[in-house]
């Protein structure tokens, strides 16, 4: 199922390179803003990487700009060391390397489970035996196994969201990007779709790159932590979070982990 195009040249290169990125959106006012600037980042294929900075400083510009959903106004992104966008046109071929998850699950409510989760599949055509069986694959790899013929009004907050991470997987992408998927879930969900989060990408290998608001949930989950200034956002900080994994809840109470915490809020409440 997965797309063959890792070429030799391909392997050597980071898996996302962001290049001079800037973007200005147009308002209804008919000015401009400066959403972000000067953003270059490399990400290693399989690395996990949390985007946090304060509201408005353009996490989800930047992760729909990695997304293919908006082209930069200036600079580059390449995927697997090919550029997304060439011209005006899009390299759909690059866009089939990602999944990607919102904060609502956005699972059509007029489709079975199973359904939402196979219909990427649908789209390309995968015969309907094909298809479900992988969903099928789907939900029990996401902790879902059972729920596959219910309704998205059956499941609850969490179940959806881990539904439409499955969604996010079904073309086995190499790329997963998450823009505060758990943000709507209460803290404890929270915790325990984190620490499935981890399970899913150590299975999977893939790259993720998570935006998110809380200073935790990013320590728990990341190799690395971009910190975004302000608007118009650039690159702040870059902190490394050397943890072993698996991380569970004791990984959190250590002093190493606390203190990462600590410098994260400090740096954020300094921009406030
Ligand atoms: N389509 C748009 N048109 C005009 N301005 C926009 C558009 N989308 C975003 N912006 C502006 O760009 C800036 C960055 O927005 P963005 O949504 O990327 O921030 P964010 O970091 O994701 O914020 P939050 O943490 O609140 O989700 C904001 O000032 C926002 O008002
Ligand atoms: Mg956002």
């Amino acid at each position: 199922m997965r797309p063959a195009m890792v070429s030799e040249a391909s392997a050597s290169s980071p898996e996302i390179r962001l290049s001079g990125l800037e973007q200005r959106y147009r308002t209804e006012a008919g000015g401009e803003v400066l959403a972000l600037t000067g953003i270059d980042l490399s990400i290693r294929r399989g690395e996990f990487v949390v985007l946090i900075g304060p509201s408005g400083c353009g996490k989800t510009t930047m992760l729909r700009i990695m997304a293919g959903l908006i082209r930069p106004t200036s600079g580059t992104v390449e995927i697997a060391g090919r550029p997304l966008w060439k011209g005006g046109a899009r390299d759909d071929s690059a866009v089939q390397e990602l999944g990607v998850a919102f904060q609502e699950a956005n699972l059509f409510p007029w489709m079975r489970i199973e359904e939402n989760i196979a219909l990427p599949l649908k789209l390309r055509g995968v015969p309907k035996a094909k298809r479900l069986e992988r969903a099928r694959a789907l939900t029990e790899l996401v902790g879902i196994k059972g729920f596959e013929r219910r309704w998205p009004r059956e499941l609850s907050g969490g179940m959806r969201q881990r539904a439409a991470i499955a969604r996010a997987l079904s073309l086995d992408p190499h790329i997963l990007l998450m823009d505060e998927p758990f943000g709507a879930l209460d803290a404890m969900t929270r915790d325990r779709m984190n620490v499935e989060l981890q399970r899913i990408w150590m299975m999977q290998g893939c790259t993720v790159v998570l935006v998110t608001h809380s200073i935790s949930e990013a320590v728990f989950l990341a190799d690395r932590i971009v910190l975004l200034s302000p608007r118009p956002g650039r690159m702040d900080t870059i902190i490394d979070v050397p943890f072993p994994r698996p991380r569970d809840g004791d990984s959190a109470t250590r002093p190493e982990f606390q203190a990462i915490v600590r410098d994260l809020r400090k740096r954020l409440d300094a921009m406030s």
